[in-house]
């Protein structure tokens, strides 16, 4: 089925190459459009046969259309597509800015989120969709099905978008974030330990504690209870980490969740 994807970026880039890694769509499938040149140029000679196109002629031969831009080039996609949109289109889009109501109400089809997650690089990690209320039970089935060869798509309603996008889409940052930390702390507090041998220890434990979680199926309380010994170094650590981590996390829902409500009200 003509699949079209306008902007291809790091999120639109990702998401047609793992449906065309994965055999989801066949390079003749696949219409693209991107503001500049480079991106298609080097997306056609990966996979010889897409269609690069401009967004006017995408919207004409594409009834299942991804645009993957940036919030303040949202507008500029809808003033150039948006009269050549009707009813048998379905639009999902990678950006949380504009709300579901906002879109539906600057053009006549229907229209779907899909926020991704960089872990689609490598066809894993959580799809989140939320769905317009024009959005048609056939309409779910065809995105989650096609969704459901790159990511585990799990459709939730938009009220839960701030808190939800944080911990799957934003989460791979955060979390790397916090692995380097403890790496650059780690060698801080101690010059003699080497960058690669900190690397490998947190690299190494992260995937272990995560494999410990999801096949053992250990519980991180459980996890938390059986290192953390009475008198032990770790106690005392999670003593201190218990004094800041959790007024961090609060910190970071509160103001994100602040900043959307000021973004949606401007996107359009
Ligand atoms: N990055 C993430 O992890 C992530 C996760 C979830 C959701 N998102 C959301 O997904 C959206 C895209 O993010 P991204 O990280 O992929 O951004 P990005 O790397 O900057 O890609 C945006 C792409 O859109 C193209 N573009 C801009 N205006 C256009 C227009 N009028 N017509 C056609 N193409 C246009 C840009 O072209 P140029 O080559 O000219 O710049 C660029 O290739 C954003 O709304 C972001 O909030 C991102």
């Amino acid at each position: 089925m003509n699949t079209g994807f306008i902007g291809i970026g790091s999120m639109g880039g990702m998401l047609v190459r793992a449906l065309l890694r994965s055999g989801t769509l066949s390079p003749k499938d696949v219409w693209a459009a991107n503001r500049s040149r480079a991106k298609l140029d080097a997306l056609s000679s990966a996979f010889p046969g897409i269609h690069v196109v401009s967004g006017a002629h995408l919207v004409a031969q594409c009834n299942l259309i991804f645009v993957s831009v940036g919030p303040k080039d949202m507008a500029a996609v809808l003033a150039e597509i948006g009269s050549t949109l009707s009813p048998q289109h379905l639009l999902v889009t990678t950006s949380g800015a504009a709300t579901l109501r906002a879109l539906e109400d600057r053009i006549p089809c229907r229209v779907a989120k899909l926020i991704p997650s960089i872990t689609q690089e490598m066809g894993a990690g959580i799809g989140l969709l939320m769905y317009g209320s024009r959005i048609t039970a056939e309409d779910r089935n065809q995105l989650e099905e096609l969704l459901g060869r790159i990511c585990q798509p799990i459709a939730i309603s938009e009220s839960l978008a701030r808190p939800a996008i944080g911990l799957a889409s934003g989460g791979p940052a955060l979390i790397a974030y916090i692995l380097q930390s403890m790496i650059d702390e780690a060698m801080r507090s101690n010059p003699e330990l080497s960058v690669e041998l900190a690397d490998k220890l947190v690299q190494e434990t992260a995937m272990a504690t995560l494999r410990l979680v999801a096949e053992a199926k250990m519980t991180r309380q459980e996890i938390i209870r059986r290192v953390a010994l009475h008198g032990g170094m770790t106690t005392l650590s999670l003593e201190i980490l218990s004094r800041f981590v959790p007024q961090a996390w609060q910190t970071v829902f509160r103001e994100t969740a602040e900043r959307d409500k000021l973004r949606e009200s401007s996107v359009l």
